[in-house]
């Protein structure tokens, strides 16, 4: 067993009730902690343990069960979440979506209106770089973009649209020139871009939330089933499948295998890069 000292605070996790929160934010979010992980809990809790002035994990473990009606499962998932995310992540992504898939399915439908999901879009680089690459290339496109995250916290500076240069440094200069505008350290996104995309907190593992999202042409889900177990993984890709219309793609990291999680989507590969047709 582990001991975490702070200043004021000298408690530790016991494993029981490490294996009892891990075990809520694998039922509520799927992202499943490991047992060799538990110093990533005890690390991500502590501060909060403090700050609610809690003496134990205990104390903890009883608010997320009975005493928050549910707010501190959300700052729970603010703690536990790796957001990190950049503008023009894997572009090869972005060229195919554009070049090939949207064409396609235009043909098929015969009008360029599109849906578009970035499902678990942490803060806001995803679906703000198809909406610029959109603006600069397919001016004719007419694309609804939705992005959501079980995060609150990420939403809320996705909606802000200030970022630093981690965040931006993929993005080449003319987009930068075009949409931007320098704000001290800060990038700040012009409006029309920010106001282009419908941002909304949904967890993927909750059906009732996934049920209201439908009729997509395109999901973006990248990066975000490597923090699932396969089952979680089976649960979200199936409530995915539902979300896009016949003919639509889910497009996963590229690292993202389904391989082994559904034989519901037609793998294509389009220039070395795979993607899932929803046949
Ligand atoms: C590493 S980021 C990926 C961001 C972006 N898609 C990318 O590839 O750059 C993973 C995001 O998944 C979100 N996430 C984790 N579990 C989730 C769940 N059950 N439902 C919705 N979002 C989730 C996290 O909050 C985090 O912002």
């Amino acid at each position: 067993m582990s001991l975490t000292t702070m200043s004021s605070l000298n408690i530790s996790l016991r494993d029981e009730t490490f294996r009892q929160l891990r075990d809520i934010i694998y039922e509520k979010s799927g992202i499943f902690i490991p047992d060799n992980k538990k110093y990533f809990l005890e690390n991500k809790l502590i501060r909060r343990i403090q700050e609610k002035n809690f003496n134990s994990f205990e104390d903890y473990l009883y608010l997320i069960r009975y005493g928050s009606n549910g707010n501190e499962l959300s700052a729970l998932f603010d703690l536990v979440t790796t957001n990190e995310t950049f503008f023009f992540r894997e572009p090869l992504q972005f060229d195919i979506l554009f070049e090939y898939i949207l064409p396609e399915i235009s043909r098929s439908k015969g009008n360029n209106n599109f849906k578009i999901w970035s499902a678990a879009c942490s803060t806001g680089e995803e679906p703000y770089t198809i909406v610029m690459i959109k603006s600069e290339k397919k001016p004719d496109m007419k694309i609804e973009v939705y992005a959501s995250d079980i995060s609150e916290g990420v939403i809320s500076t996705a909606k802000k649209g200030i970022y630093y240069s981690y965040s931006v440094r993929n993005i080449p200069e003319t987009y930068i020139k075009k949409y931007f505008k320098q704000n001290g350290q800060g990038f700040e996104l012009d409006n029309a871009i920010k106001s282009s995309v419908r941002f909304l907190n949904i967890n993927l593992t909750d059906e009732k939330k996934m049920r209201s999202m439908y009729d997509f042409d395109v999901i973006f889900c990248r990066n975000v089933l490597i923090y699932f177990d396969d089952k979680a993984k089976q649960k979200v890709v199936s409530l995915l499948y539902n979300s896009i219309r016949p003919g639509g793609y889910l497009i996963t990291g590229s690292t993202e295998s389904l391989h082994n999680v559904t034989r519901a989507f037609k793998p294509v590969v389009i220039n070395k890069a795979i993607v899932y047709r929803r046949t």
